[in-house]
């Protein structure tokens, strides 16, 4: 980890989260009425290796998770499996539980495509199809049929992903043509016109310039008033700025440490994640 992360010390007066960090520990594992996300011993492996070391966590409704962590701790792979992604990738074994609203993903009956709506994803790279602004957030909403007033469907969208005003005339054009930041707030309208109670986010900020990022993270803020937000980052102070709770994963896909991230930031209970906080490890 580069030494010029930010140290404890550095982070913890900046935090602007909503909860201070002497309030009770959250229950990192025990599912309550607010649990939308319940992961029971959930265990990856790719082939015979093990990426995800059983995870036991509970991700309350309307806050934002942040998924912080070395780079290949199973960060990606944790989150892929919220939305069975992982179903896609040849070799890839998920174990133990993950339950929607109480309601198992993994169980025989539940379709992954139909869970994909509920659970709606957006990744690192802003992944616009090659068509109209417009066709791009219609395109989840028409494959479930709902095409009676697509018009406000999408602007719907488009306002929530805060690009409403700079598309609103030109809907017909490529989503292309649009800037990289814009293209991400598209590929966010897009995912969240089905009108899903979860977004998952795969570092949706770096690749993009620090006002893009702003714009992404202002708008990760308001998402949380209406959906679920899990989002992986690589950057810590975006961690501090915009989760309300935050899991830490180390080498070896360990879960290693979940609270609230002023917990996590300001006290966290596990020396390695200290030291991976300020740079020593990781
Ligand atoms: N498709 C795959 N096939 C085989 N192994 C994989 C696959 N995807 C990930 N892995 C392995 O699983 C482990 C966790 O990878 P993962 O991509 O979840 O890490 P990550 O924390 O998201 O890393 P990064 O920060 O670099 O994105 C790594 O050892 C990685 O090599
Ligand atoms: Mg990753």
């Amino acid at each position: 980890m580069a030494t010029s992360e930010p140290t404890v010390d550095d982070l913890a007066p900046t935090l602007e989260t909503n909860v201070a960090a002497d309030e009770p520990p959250a229950d990192a594992g025990e599912a309550s009425e607010e649990t939308v996300l319940h992961a029971s011993d959930l265990t990856v492996y790719y082939g015979t290796e093990q990426a995800l070391q059983p995870v036991t966590a509970a991700l309350p409704e309307r806050e934002v998770t942040a998924i912080i962590g070395p780079s290949g701790c199973g960060k990606s792979t944790f989150l892929r499996c919220i939305n069975r992604m992982n179903d896609q990738i040849d070799g890839c074994r998920v174990e133990g539980k993950l339950r929607f609203y109480g309601k198992n993903i993994y169980d025989n009956d539940v379709d992954p495509v139909a869970l994909r709506r509920k659970i709606g994803m957006v990744f690192q790279k802003p992944n616009p199809f090659p068509k109209s602004i417009y066709d791009n957030v219609a395109y989840g909403p028409r494959i479930q049929g709902c095409d009676d007033d697509l018009d406000a469907t999408v602007e719907s969208a488009l306002r929530r992903a805060a690009l409403w005003e700079e598309v609103s005339d030109r809907l017909d054009e490529s989503a292309l043509d649009l800037s990289g930041g814009q293209q991400q707030r598209l590929c966010i309208a897009r995912a969240i016109a089905p009108d899903p109670g979860v977004i998952l986010m795969d570092e949706p900020a770096s690749a993009l310039d620090p006002i893009a990022t702003t714009k992404i993270e202002d708008l990760i803020e308001e998402l949380a008033e209406e959906y679920t937000v899990v989002i992986v980052t690589h950057n810590m102070q975006q961690a501090a700025r915009i989760s309300d709770r935050t899991m830490v994963f180390l080498t070896g896909g360990e879960l290693v440490e979940f609270d609230r991230t002023a917990k996590i930031f300001a006290e966290p209970e596990d020396q390695r994640v200290e030291d991976y906080i300020t740079g020593k490890f990781g």
